[in-house]
């Protein structure tokens, strides 16, 4: 089995740098047309220029591929929407997004201005909404389409000094949930990314050993299998990198059934190690079915 996208229509948001470049190059070189969208700029998101996506572009194009720049911000409805524009422009269409763009204002929650909340929410929640919600109609109408959100593991399992980034980056997880079920039928399928690679927001944490294992490239695989004909799977999170591929999946303790009369903080209080007790466990697929076990039908 060879994993094409010929005919295929990609938009990669953030890929002018680090994983959205290797996705962008990874797709193009296996046939995909790509949207190569970045409006430049700092880890932080401050400053802004052509040059990243410009580049990236070229390498696309010097290597066979199609590929078109795009330097809109995710972060702004209209401007979000420019970005499928020029994908619909330029190619004719949309059959994969890839939200892949972000930024970092890490500090301590204590230090953090609303500002950086604020931004880091914009950027990563609300950009991954507007493009996607921008190229949801088209999907829905050709009744296919790959979209890849990108989580973290800071937000699925914490990290000191990212409560903004965190809470966006779980964010888009509860987005990809919902728009799960709303694209089955038209056969739009939504993954979450939890990437672990070596760029330009992570590098200065990691020695020159473990970056050399956390490429970039390592990572983009699991993307192009997302947004790949081949994949039929919908609503999951997606562990990638150095080589390391891992579904995640959260799941809920058997718990405690206080039946028959009103339970009490005392009931809670006393049964809280078994309600904690996950060692049997069950997964729900939707929020309908997690309501069922707690009515208890
Ligand atoms: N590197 C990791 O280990 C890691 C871990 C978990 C999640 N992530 C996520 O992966 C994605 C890519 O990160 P990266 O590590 O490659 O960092 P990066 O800084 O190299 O790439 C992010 C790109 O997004 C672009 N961008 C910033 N604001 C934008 C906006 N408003 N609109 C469009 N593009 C914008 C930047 O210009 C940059 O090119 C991010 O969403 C990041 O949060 C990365």
């Amino acid at each position: 089995m060879t994993i094409r996208f010929d005919n295929r229509v990609a938009i990669v948001t953030g890929a002018g740098n680090g994983l959205g470049r290797a996705h962008a190059l990874l797709l193009a070189s296996r046939g995909a047309k790509v949207v190569v969208n970045d409006p430049g700029g700092a880890v932080d998101g401050k400053g802004g220029g052509q040059a990243a996506a410009d580049k990236v572009v070229d390498e696309i194009k010097a290597a066979g591929g199609q590929a078109v720049a795009n330097y809109d911000s995710v972060a702004d409805a209209a401007s979000a929407a420019n970005i499928v524009k020029t994908a619909v422009d330029s190619f004719g269409t949309v059959d994969i997004v890839v939200d892949n763009a972000g930024v970092l204002r890490d500090k301590t929650f204590h230090n953090m201005t609303t500002e950086d909340f604020d931004f880091v929410v914009k950027v990563h929640f609300l950009g991954t909404a507007y493009v996607t919600h921008a190229a949801w109609p088209i999907l829905r109408a050709k009744a296919y389409g790959r979209v890849v959100v990108t989580s973290s593991n800071s937000g699925i399992y914490g990290n000191f000094g990212q409560a903004n980034y965190a809470g966006a980056k779980l964010a888009v997880v509860g987005f990809m949930n919902a728009l799960r079920l709303e694209g089955q039928k038209y056969n739009v399928l939504v993954n979450a990314l939890a990437p672990v690679a070596g760029t330009r927001m992570t590098e200065s944490l990691m020695t020159p050993e473990i970056l050399e294992k956390l490429k970039p490239e390592y990572v983009s695989p699991m993307v192009a299998y997302l947004c790949s004909e081949q994949c039929q799977r919908s609503g999951e999170i997606w562990s990638a990198g150095a080589g390391n591929f891992a579904r995640i999946e959260y799941r809920e303790a058997e718990g405690v059934r206080i039946a028959g009369r009103a339970p009490t903080p005392e009931d809670v209080a006393e049964n809280i190690d078994r309600i904690a007790d996950v060692s049997a466990s069950r997964v729900f697929r939707t929020s309908g079915e997690e309501v069922a076990a707690v009515v208890g039908t």
